[in-house]
């Protein structure tokens, strides 16, 4: 199929004109060709972690490149992977990440991960050159007309492009459109670095595919600071002439192959026909295009070191795999078909890039391991997310004052509650967005909502050497959970459960005169206070602890609702009477349904999703602290 595929003939809507495709092994291959032929340098891909530690991914060719301009010689420093000095003029092939178009895959356009093609110069060549060598590419190798291209119209002290637009109409490129700093003006990457003017070309095919595939920067001034800073202009930053001038280009290899290959979009190219040829046929074509480019992405990141964690590019790529394990449950797509996406990913692209093949057994196993924490997770982040809808529809059609009818169908509170369910359970924000998309909500603020709420779990993360964390920045039930680290949340969290199966042990053993008069939970033990007349006897004692153990044993399931207040009160929850609780409130309870819930409380969480997390409950200490309040210190080992 592939084979005939990558050979096969394309008949033009104008029948006489036949044109045989290259495929984009062969765009690669005739791309570094050339510029080789003219005098550049093959340099491979760089990994997509960059060495400079302002970004955190690589996001174009010149990444690796970037001290070239301003601070090292490249004809004189050796180059790490060449073994040489890689000279003026190179050309490479290297693999670059996005993260800013990341909600708008599965268009006809965008992806995550992706190809650039470039070629550089740091003080050899500069405009006449650069734009004759795209011309000549673009027009005589690849034969592909031109439709037009856009020059600097000038602005932030940066002059006019007036040479650019004279060597095109040199060259017989009659449409040269002006255009702005946002669109024809790049960089800086990261927190400085080089940038200045560039040219772009435009293209069309017979299919109706368009594309901007090749963006020429002429690199001739540093700034001192941001992109964002340099374009607002009022950081009192100004540009600088470069130390080495010179030429950065990008051309993405997924646009070209579109427009080469005359496809109407990138998805129909070779570069991702095979994967959609192993997807299940009935699959919506967005979410096809989705799976393919977050596995695709997902396979290069784990070859190039990233590990799924929940912070910078381990997230990243955390993201890309359960957005893709969604779906996988969603439509409940057997797991051999995501395990043939990352075979056909590494065959296909391994022969360019053989780090692929090497790191194949790595990303199976990250796969499998990701897929089998996410897959215990899941259910539960879906489960609360239809819960949050339900209620947002129930507060639409009632009337009562309690209600906060703010939140109902609210984008800011959707975010707000998408970043705690990641802080909970490890679900991707914009898999949440996507769910309350489907259910008509309107979510301009949605990203809003998940900003205030990352930066309040921030503040709270950042007091003092111990982190103190909650579910929903306030920890209701338990005083403060403390921890200095994940290992610690981990284990405070358990003692976290095992405090509401105490109070409900409790009560059961000694009735419901029992009620909560305080709790503290660290690290070594979880410390509760309750009413109660007397001291307990070593028998009620076994018998409190071997309740809470018979249920961490039947590993029911720890669940969340939220509900208003008014109702949350007629479910029998427990609260303390003591704390504030906002309202709509979250009822935490201990069972399959929370009718017949063992233990329900009013509560900030967080806790572990099944009571067999728990481990072994021991009570370690029982004492008076009052005149009618005990305390019992009690353990999880
Ligand atoms: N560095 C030029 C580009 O990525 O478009």
């Amino acid at each position: 199929m592939r084979r005939l595929y990558n050979a096969a003939v394309f008949f033009y809507p104008r029948f006489y004109d036949i044109v045989w495709t290259m495929n984009a092994d062969e765009l690669r291959q005739k791309f570094l060709d050339f510029f080789e032929k003219n005098g550049h340098t093959v340099v491979p891909s760089s990994s997509l972690i960059p060495d400079d530690p302002s970004v955190l991914l690589t996001t174009a060719g010149m990444q690796q490149f970037k001290p070239y301009y301003s601070e090292l010689d490249p004809e004189k420093t050796i180059h790490p992977s060449l073994g040489k000095p890689i000279g003026k003029n190179v050309v490479s092939v290297q693999k670059s990440f996005r993260t800013s178009d990341i909600d708008e895959v599965g268009d006809d356009s965008h992806l995550t991960f992706f190809e650039m093609l470039g070629n550089f110069s740091f003080g050899g060549y500069f405009k006449k050159e650069a734009i004759t060598f795209a011309f000549d590419f673009i027009t005589k190798e690849l034969r592909i007309p031109i439709s037009f291209v856009t020059v600097f119209e000038g602005s932030h002290g940066v002059a006019k492009d007036e040479e650019s637009r004279a060597i095109w109409k040199k060259l017989g490129v009659s449409d040269v459109r002006e255009q702005g700093i946002e669109d024809v003006f790049w960089g800086p990457t990261g927190s400085a670095g080089p940038c200045g003017p560039t040219t772009e070309i435009y293209c069309e095919n017979a299919a109706g595919g368009k594309a901007e595939i090749w963006n020429i920067v002429f690199n001739e001034f540093y700034f001192p600071g941001s992109r964002e800073e340099l374009l607002s202009g009022s950081s009192g930053k100004s540009l600088e002439r470069l130390k080495t001038p010179g030429v950065d280009t990008g051309m993405g290899l997924e646009r070209l192959a579109m427009i080469a290959q005359n496809k109407k979009n990138i998805f129909e190219t070779d570069l991702f026909v095979p994967f959609f040829e192993l997807l299940p046929s009935e699959l919506p074509e967005r979410e096809k295009r989705i799976i393919a480019d977050h596995l695709r992405g997902a396979v290069f990141l784990i070859a190039d070191g990233v590990r799924p964690l929940n912070k910078e590019a381990g997230y990243i790529l955390r993201r890309l795999m359960r957005r893709a394990l969604v779906y996988e449950y969603k439509y409940k797509i057997s797991p051999e078909f995501f395990i043939s996406i990352m075979g056909e990913t590494i065959s296909n692209y391994g022969k360019f890039y053989s780090q692929l093949v090497k790191e194949s057994e790595n990303i199976r196993i990250e796969f499998e391991n990701e897929r089998k924490k996410f897959r215990k997770l899941l259910p539960h982040g879906l489960i609360q997310i239809n819960h949050h809808i339900a209620l947002d529809q129930e507060l639409l059609k009632k009337d009562s004052p309690n209600i906060n009818k703010e939140r109902a169908l609210s984008g800011f509170q959707a975010g707000l509650f998408a970043f705690d369910l990641f802080q909970d359970s490890g679900f991707p924000t914009e898999v949440s967005k996507e769910l309350f998309e489907q259910a008509n909500y309107d979510l301009t603020r949605f990203e809003a909502g998940v900003l205030e709420k990352a930066k309040k779990h921030q503040e709270i993360s950042r007091r003092g050497t111990e982190k103190k964390f909650g579910g929903h920045g306030l920890l209701l039930d338990t005083g403060e959970l403390k921890a200095a680290d994940e290992n610690e949340l981990k284990i405070v969290t358990r003692l976290h459960t095992a405090t509401h199966m105490l109070q409900q042990a409790l009560r059961e053993v000694l009735g419901p005169d029992v009620h909560q008069a305080g709790s503290d939970i660290t690290v070594e033990r979880t410390r509760f206070d309750f009413t109660f007349q007397r001291k307990l006897t070593s028998e009620e004692i076994k018998q409190v602890e071997d309740l809470v153990n018979q249920k961490i044993k039947e590993d029911l399931p720890m669940q969340k609702k939220v509900l208003p207040k008014s109702e949350a009160e007629k479910t029998g929850a427990l609260y303390f009477f003591k704390e504030k609780y906002p309202d709509p409130v979250n009822v935490y309870f201990i069972g399959k349904d929370l009718e017949n819930a063992w233990s329900k409380e009013f509560c900030g969480g967080p806790h572990v999703m099944h009571t067999g997390e728990i481990g072994k409950f021991r009570i370690a200490k029982e004492e008076a602290v009052g005149a009618e309040v005990r305390r019992i210190r009690a353990v999880v080992e």
